[in-house]
């Protein structure tokens, strides 16, 4: 099958969350699928075309029509990629590549990956890629099924289109006048993309898509109610046919406690009593936390934002170092006031809290082998992959039954048996901290069932290979096969 993926980023050239990780490890997956061409399209970022570890060359170059305007595009083929994955990359300096900073929040973003979106349409005719199956992503490629339908059909006769949402919480929203001055579309195209009077560039995806895919079966179901739809509720229940969830896997090529060349000692499923312990006390001496074998080492690696739970712990945080002999670690950086109070929180409690305001894959990897219990509150998490990233080291998860996270780890029972961690069912701070009382219990007092736990754990497979089956079973019935 021939399938070209069409995303706003993808590790390892440009992440900034967890679709860069999705994008690195599906594309590859598939490509891993015997009689599957891969195509991965993104768009060619100041920080790509300047690292000189992404030998590229060029192979098209033509202009995009959006609106009035006529935007140069470049098309630039990755060299160097030897996993049967082409990757490609859309160039033009005005909207990516004289940029520099955070590859979102600029004001003009809406109009940016537009153009990303019918360059990409007009590269797939440039490089005479006519695909099967168009699979894009979230927000900023929810133009691509609108263009296709209304625009692009007679060059992609045959092809059909998944569009999948990694989050709700990002739409597309745009002023009313952008239908006209930028998308220049049908007028018939207006119901589809209209909300309120304006843009919804995701409703319009939902519409015209083929198929709609979500990043878990759990979200999948949530995403029929207000709570969660961000607004979308009523269109998604009217698409419901539609509609499916996958849950994401993680590469566990690259998350890998035996081999991941981050860790100071390497382990497996068998050896992981002796290897976290190493990896315990390293991660406990390089942070400044004492030292100590068997206080249980609390950790946490996210995006300080609110819907990760943190207003949860903030309120339980205080009363959790007072009751419970504990330490707690945090990586991760986002919203000023968590970042503050988290630091403040630190200089009240050296020895047993520590704070790492910053973004580092290497010292993430280091948490996950060498805590013992990984904290995600999360009010809404539509799959949510550092949880898997945690229990593939070892590291029991704590989490509130939502989305992903309820798929991912089912909760144990009061023996702390037939499950993968501890949950909580509804959002407040006392489930929560119930939850990890019990959590903390079977590490202190029932230490021989929180290391089967581990152990059991450790055993999941949560591989790409089932979730990119999956794809393929979609991709195949949008075909008709
Ligand atoms: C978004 C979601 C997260 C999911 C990821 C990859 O970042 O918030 O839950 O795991 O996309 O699909």
């Amino acid at each position: 099958m021939k399938i070209a993926i069409l995303a706003s980023e993808g590790a390892p050239y440009a992440k900034s969350g967890g679709l860069g990780d999705v994008m690195e490890a599906l594309p590859a997956a598939l490509a891993r699928i015997p009689g599957n061409q891969v195509a991965l399209l993104l768009p060619y970022y100041k920080k790509i075309k300047d690292n000189p570890v992404y030998p590229v060359e060029q192979v098209a170059q033509f202009y995009v029509a959006l609106g009035w305007r006529q935007q140069y595009a470049g098309i630039y083929r990755l060299t160097g990629r030897t996993d049967g994955v082409q990757v490609y990359f859309i160039d033009n300096l005005y909207y990516f590549g004289a940029r520099e900073g955070a590859i979102y929040g600029d004001l003009d973003d809406g109009e940016r990956f537009a153009y990303f979106s019918k360059a990409c349409l007009d590269a797939l005719v440039a490089l005479d890629y006519i695909p099967d199956v168009i699979q894009c992503n979230d927000w900023q490629t929810s133009l691509v099924p609108v263009f296709l339908k209304a625009q692009y059909y007679p060059l992609f006769p045959n092809t059909k289109c998944m569009y999948t949402i990694h989050n709700i919480e990002y739409q597309g929203w745009a002023h009313g006048d952008f239908f006209d001055d930028v998308l220049a579309l049908p007028w018939e195209y207006r119901s589809c993309l209209d909300m309120n009077h304006s843009v919804n560039t995701m409703k319009g995806a939902i519409e015209t898509a083929d198929l709609v895919t979500t990043v878990s079966e759990s979200y999948a179901r949530e995403l029929m109610y207000p709570y969660y739809a961000h607004g979308l509720q009523g269109v998604l229940c009217a698409n419901a046919g539609k509609l499916t969830g996958i849950t994401n896997g993680i590469d566990t090529n690259t998350f890998n406690p035996q081999t991941d060349p981050a860790l100071p000692a390497h382990y497996n499923s068998q050896s992981f009593a002796t290897g976290k312990a190493a990896c315990k006390a390293a991660l406990q001496e390089e942070v400044g936390l004492p030292v100590e074998p068997d206080v249980p080492l609390l950790v946490m690696v996210t995006r300080l934002a609110g819907h990760k739970g943190l207003d949860l712990l903030c309120h339980i945080a205080r009363q959790l170092i007072e009751q419970e002999t504990c330490q707690l670690l945090i990586l991760g950086t986002g919203e000023a006031h968590y970042e503050q109070f988290f630091l403040d929180f630190q200089a009240e409690f050296p020895d047993r809290v520590c704070a790492k305001i910053t973004f580092n894959l290497a010292l993430a990897a280091r948490i996950y082998a060498g805590g013992d219990i990984y904290l995600m509150p999360s009010k809404s998490e539509p799959c949510g992959l550092s949880q898997m990233n945690a229990m593939r080291y070892g590291t029991v998860p704590v989490v509130h039954a939502t989305g992903g996270l309820r798929d991912t780890v089912p909760g144990v029972d009061e023996n702390g048996q037939n499950g993968l961690g501890f949950t909580f069912q509804s959002y407040n701070a006392d489930d929560f901290f119930g939850a990890l009382k019990r959590c903390l219990d079977l590490y202190r007092n029932h230490r021989e069932c929180f290391r089967s736990l581990q152990y059991t754990d450790m055993q999941q497979d949560f591989s790409w290979d089932k979730p990119a089956e999956r794809y393929m079973e979609l991709f195949r019935r949008m075909l008709g096969q």
